[in-house]
């Protein structure tokens, strides 16, 4: 649970003297919660000197202001947005609010009331219905630990979006609705220079969080760092609960291989086990098609790109990061490719000549694209 982690970070940051937790349970976090003057509320909580009461009955009476408050009691959206509105009126001036369990990852994890298994409520709809209509806040969420918002006084350009609040495009526009902020972003944002030591110690404090792995990953890889970055990814793989991570982890892992050369059984590997991961995604498609194509296994480039053409979700749901890939007619491009080199040169020359004509194909690809249909004809 590295929100403690990141409580103590903005505690430290903002040299914090006094705290409030609402929904406190067993005392995990509240325990190693490192200030001086330490508040929790929790109607059922067994730790000791808690207040056992509900949020909205100590909020009425309450008096005292804290620097950092962290909400994360009763996971009802309704029930959120109100103890992060009563936890507004007694944040001092630079004071953080921090939710917890604001990004859940599928539907059923946010479904009210609580069935089984891991379970964040809908927490998120408080936070979205504030990035909407308070522009005197200034909202973010650290992709980590379930999502933790972030929430200060000051100024954001609120949330403009007419689609319904619903699980199906909180899914699809969650970067935008939620503000999201990498770990790497985040500690920028907060002014470290020296990002790399901010993610080590994060690390050092948390080494089997999967998302400060993923991040040491992408950090790694971005300066070329290759070795390390593919074992941050598998480690995170190993240790993330949710399958579009470790998807995510396998894709790059297998192009931090490709890009070392001399290894493609292992970019071959990773590739394959994310398409078996998710064989309803594009990109893997796309990649290992690529890959193939590369190698010149035409029958192996064309299998893949045809099925993924066949089968995969022409939208899905974004990931975390960037991953260089085009869009889905990057799939349709790979089987065009491949098709020629297999003889079906109809079938390439049609594909080719839907691209050019309906497809938003980058620079590259459209001069790809005539290159091919003018070899071919
Ligand atoms: C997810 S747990 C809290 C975990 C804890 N913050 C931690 O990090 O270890 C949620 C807690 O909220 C408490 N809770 C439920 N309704 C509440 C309410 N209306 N006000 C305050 N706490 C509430 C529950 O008793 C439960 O212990």
């Amino acid at each position: 649970m590295d929100k403690i982690y990141i409580i103590n970070y903005l505690a430290n940051k903002i040299k914090a003297k006094s705290y409030l937790e609402i929904g406190v349970d067993q005392g995990i976090s509240f325990k190693d919660i490192n200030i001086e003057h330490k508040v929790g509320v929790d109607p059922f909580s067994p730790y000791p000197g808690v207040i056992k009461e509900e949020s909205d009955t100590f909020f009425k009476t309450n008096t005292e202001k804290f620097d950092i408050i962290l909400v994360d009691g009763l996971h009802h959206a309704d029930q959120v947005y109100r103890d992060i509105i009563n936890a507004l009126e007694c944040l001092n001036l630079h004071g953080y609010i921090i939710c917890h369990d604001m990004l859940p990852t599928n539907y059923d994890m946010q479904v009210i009331p609580f069935s089984s298994g891991m379970w964040t409520g809908d927490c998120w709809k408080a936070f979205v219905e504030l990035r909407q209509t308070r522009n005197d806040l200034d909202m973010f969420t650290i992709d980590t630990d379930m999502g933790l918002g972030v929430i200060r006084k000051g100024k954001q350009t609120l949330l403009d979006t007419t689609d319904p609040i619903n699980y199906f495009h909180f899914s699809n526009n969650k970067h935008k609705w939620m503000n999201i902020v990498s770990l790497p972003d985040f500690y920028k944002k907060m002014g470290e220079k020296d990002v790399l030591k901010a993610l080590l110690n994060h690390y050092i404090a948390y080494p089997n969080n999967p998302e400060i792995n993923f991040y040491m990953g992408v950090y790694y890889q971005g300066i070329g760092q290759t070795a390390s970055a593919v074992s941050y990814y598998l480690r995170a793989a190993e240790r993330t609960y949710d399958d579009l991570v470790r998807y995510e982890c396998l894709l790059r892992a297998g192009m931090c291989f490709d890009s070392q050369g001399s290894r493609n059984n292992s970019v071959e590997g990773m590739l394959q086990h994310a398409v078996a991961l998710m064989p309803y995604r594009p990109e893997g498609y796309y990649y290992l098609s690529r890959f193939y194509e590369r190698a010149e296994k035409w029958f192996n480039s064309y299998l893949i790109a045809s099925i993924g053409d066949k089968v995969a979700n022409r939208v899905p749901t974004p990931l975390k990061t960037d991953l260089d890939y085009p869009g889905f007619y990057g799939v349709i491009f790979e089987r065009a490719v491949s098709a020629w080199w297999c003889g079906l040169c109809e079938e390439s020359r049609n594909i080719f000549r839907y691209l050019l004509e309906n497809e938003p194909l980058n620079d590259v690809h459209k001069q790809a694209v005539l290159n091919n249909l003018n070899r071919i004809g």
